[in-house]
């Protein structure tokens, strides 16, 4: 078992847990009388737990005494696991309520615990999964005595894959209701290292770019109040000790299975302790929670490392890929799309598509994806969301008919929806204007002029089911794309009561994982790609009901290296949708190579979003090399050990990662010269994660070489001459 349970370590530790993985371990102490919940210890493999000293439980300011209330220092220093807010402890808190009488001060102390085999499943959350071989469970149950409110800690060791996950369910086993204004779902106290933060910034068009601070006195924040994990920030965090780089270094990370509002935050104290907390915003958050109810807390998942980044990202990739992901495309090779947005933008018809369909099968593109403006009176983004009816106007012939014709030419046949939103300007709105997400009396925020379904209702959702439902049944429809183009503002229900107006955002949240549970359900078959304004809610929420998620709106070739770069630092390759599409670029107005774009995309689901009949010959005679390159090169990105060689980002001229099998029997790199430089004839790249006994041959050259040769020595690459210029090195076992 990976989880154990020590009593009476010292005089003051009345119990402990230790938790381990292949090379980590996670120590929790029970402290004293009151039974304190100390966080002991969490970093690379220990043989032993005897860590009573770690705690400095005989150390001034930190003595507990008896019942600790006659030295409140004690409460403001000492390692929580699970802080609570308004007793001495004036770090970061993790849980606060509201009581009766207005008070909000609480403390969770022990009462009791169980360890299990496998993994619970969170009540209407998305969550990691495994066997009872694959990982066990510590539950750790907390209360606070004088509410009775209480707080259950679910711990998850996943042994061999070095994770470890967490979440928390409060329960109400007092007498009197209270509300819950904050819950966060981890917490991790210790000693600060000279760390610095690692967070994932953006905006629109410009998703996940790496960003690393240092960790001063005070506190650092990413966060989210816009409903929707967001372009501007990322349900990430990590800290890592100083000089870490993708090899070497301690790396915590972590990383919140959660689609809405978020806050991660480290903070280093007075005494130079740091506390990493992670969990939902508590703005705008309220829960109201009767006698007996529970709240459900979403799960964060922990990572640590000394191995560097690299190491950190690919325990996520592995982990996410094996315990996140699901469904029928969970492990498969998904079908070359081609998608006509940046192809048509509103302006198609039946012939149109077609005609697109029929010149992309010529070429081995297997998808047509009929993206934003097939239904209602959609001619452009001011209208019709919620009214999913098909434009006989523009689809002539019906959908089906559209459908049937895409597969003749041997394609599949996907679609867009946007199924959250609600136009002023609808049928769906003028039959019911109450089903929007407003506050009654006040003209409500538009944004890309539409509002958002108010989906914590329950004859919305299923309305909301039913009118896609009513399509995917419709035809043979193989794939969606679920869009969601707009932030949550103006915070009200037509229905909830005043006192639970506060749990709309999660409501809103749990509706939206509701809908795609029901759709996975009904349409086990469907390929489904999440997207929000491109990559606004590329989070492992998503992940759990979508193999794939729309990286970013900006398919740009060079801009797409930072992006794609940020996202893979957590997510696998597998799960990153990426594109070729027309030049000049259409976010950016970068002209790149149709060769290199190609080689970008192939990091990604791969697929095109252009006209093909539209674009220059000699990129449409490129398209089916690129389309054997994909099917040839899928297994190993999608499946493979990911390393970054070097970061655009960081050198500002050329950019180089890699992918190795897991046998390492084969690897692919991808190098592509951003910007090139008088003088360099060529650049020695280092190549990473190879066997160093084993023997390689680069496919196009002559020769062989050990992996050590190519790690150590490293590997010549010769100017491609000319900026934006890529190229591949395929590597196999000679
Ligand atoms: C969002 C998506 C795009 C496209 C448009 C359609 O911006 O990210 O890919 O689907 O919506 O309106």
């Amino acid at each position: 078992m990976s989880i154990a349970c020590y009593e009476n370590l010292s005089e003051n530790i009345v119990k402990s847990f230790k938790l381990d993985t292949k090379n980590t371990s996670y120590v929790i102490g029970v402290v004293d009388e009151e039974q304190f919940l100390g966080h002991m210890y969490y970093g690379a493999r220990l043989n032993d737990y005897h860590l009573a000293h770690i705690l400095r439980i005989n150390e001034a300011p930190f003595v507990p005494t008896k019942n600790n209330r006659d030295r409140g220092s004690f409460l403001d220093s000492f390692p929580m696991e699970y802080p609570a807010h308004g007793l001495g402890d004036y770090r970061e808190d993790c849980i606060r309520i509201e009581t009766k009488t207005g008070n909000m001060g609480l403390s969770m102390n022990y009462i009791s615990h169980k360890i299990t085999s496998g993994k619970p499943a969170l009540a209407g959350l998305p969550a990691t999964f495994g066997t009872e071989d694959e990982c066990s469970s510590l539950e750790i149950l907390c209360e606070d005595s004088h509410t009775g409110l209480q707080a259950a800690l679910l711990y998850t060791v996943f042994e061999d894959v070095d994770i470890i996950t967490r979440s928390v369910r409060v329960i109400n086993a007092g007498k009197d209701t209270v509300y819950l204004t904050k819950v966060f779902s981890a917490c991790l106290d210790m000693d600060n290292k000279d760390f610095e933060a690692i967070s994932l910034h953006g905006s629109w068009a410009r998703e996940r770019c790496i960003q690393k601070t240092p960790v001063g006195h005070g506190k650092f924040s990413v966060e989210s109040t816009r409903g929707k994990s967001s372009h501007q920030d990322h349900p990430f965090m990590a800290i890592q000790t100083k000089g870490t780089t993708q090899e070497c270094g301690e790396v915590y990370a972590m990383n919140f299975v959660y689609s809405g509002n978020f806050k991660a935050m480290v903070q280093n104290d007075q005494f130079d302790q740091i506390r990493m907390v992670m969990g939902i915003h508590p703005d705008g958050f309220k829960w109201k929670l009767n006698p007996g109810s529970e709240f459900q807390a979403p799960e964060v998942v922990m990572v640590y490392s000394d191995e560097g980044l690299g190491k950190m990202t690919r325990t996520f990739h592995d982990f996410y890929r094996n315990h996140l992901i699901r469904g029928e495309y969970k492990d498969k090779k998904r079908p070359i799309l081609i998608n006509n947005w940046e192809a048509t933008y509103f302006d198609f018809n039946t012939e149109k598509l077609i005609a697109i369909a029929k010149q992309a099968s010529e070429l081995g593109i297997e998808m047509l994806v009929m993206d934003d403006g097939w239904f209602g009176n959609r001619c452009d983004d001011n209208r019709a969301l919620g009214d999913w009816i098909v434009n006989e106007e523009k689809i002539s012939g019906g959908l089906k008919y559209l459908v049937d014709e895409v597969n003749k030419l041997g394609m599949k046949f996907g679609i867009w929806f946007e199924p959250e939103m609600i136009s002023p300007d609808s049928d769906l709105y003028r039959a019911h204007p109450d089903w929007a997400i407003a506050i009654p009396g006040r003209v409500g925020t538009r944004s890309r002029n539409q509002y958002v379904l108010d989906l914590s209702r329950r004859d919305v959702l299923d309305y909301t089911y039913e009118s896609i439902a009513k399509i995917l049944r419709s035809a043979n429809i193989e794939y969606v794309k679920w869009d969601m183009n707009r932030e949550l503002t103006d915070l009200g229900s037509a229905v909830l009561p005043t006192d639970q107006m506060g749990e709309l955002y999660h409501r809103y949240v749990l509706g939206v994982y509701e809908l795609q549970d029901r759709m996975m359900k009904e349409f086990p078959y469907l390929l489904v790609e999440n997207c929000s304004g491109g990559g606004a809610r590329f989070d492992p929420g998503m992940l759990y009901y979508s193999p794939q998620i729309w990286s970013s709106d900006d398919t740009d070739a060079v801009e797409r290296l930072r992006i794609q770069e940020g996202t893979a630092l957590i997510y696998p390759l597998s799960a990153m949708g990426a594109h070729v599409s027309d030049c000049p670029n259409h976010t950016v107005g970068r002209v790149t190579p149709f060769e290199t774009r190609g080689y970008v995309a192939l990091a990604g689901t791969f697929g095109y979003e252009l006209d093909v009949t539209k674009i220059p010959a000699e990129d449409r005679a490129m398209i089916p090399e690129q389309v054997a390159m994909y099917h040839k090169y899928n297994d190993l990105v999608r499946e493979g050990d990911y390393y970054r060689i070097a970061s655009y980002s960081e050198n500002n001229y050329y950019d180089c990662y890699g992918v190795v099998s897991k046998d390492k029997k084969e690897a692919l790199f991808t190098f592509v010269q951003v910007i090139n430089r008088a003088n360099y004839h060529s650049r020695r790249i280092f190549l990473k994660g190879l066997d160093p006994e084993k023997r390689y041959a680069i496919e196009g050259e002559e020769g062989t070489y050990t992996g050590d040769v190519l790690m150590k020595a490293g590997y010549l690459i010769q100017n491609p001459w000319g900026d934006f210029k890529g190229r591949l090195i395929h590597l196999t076992e000679a």
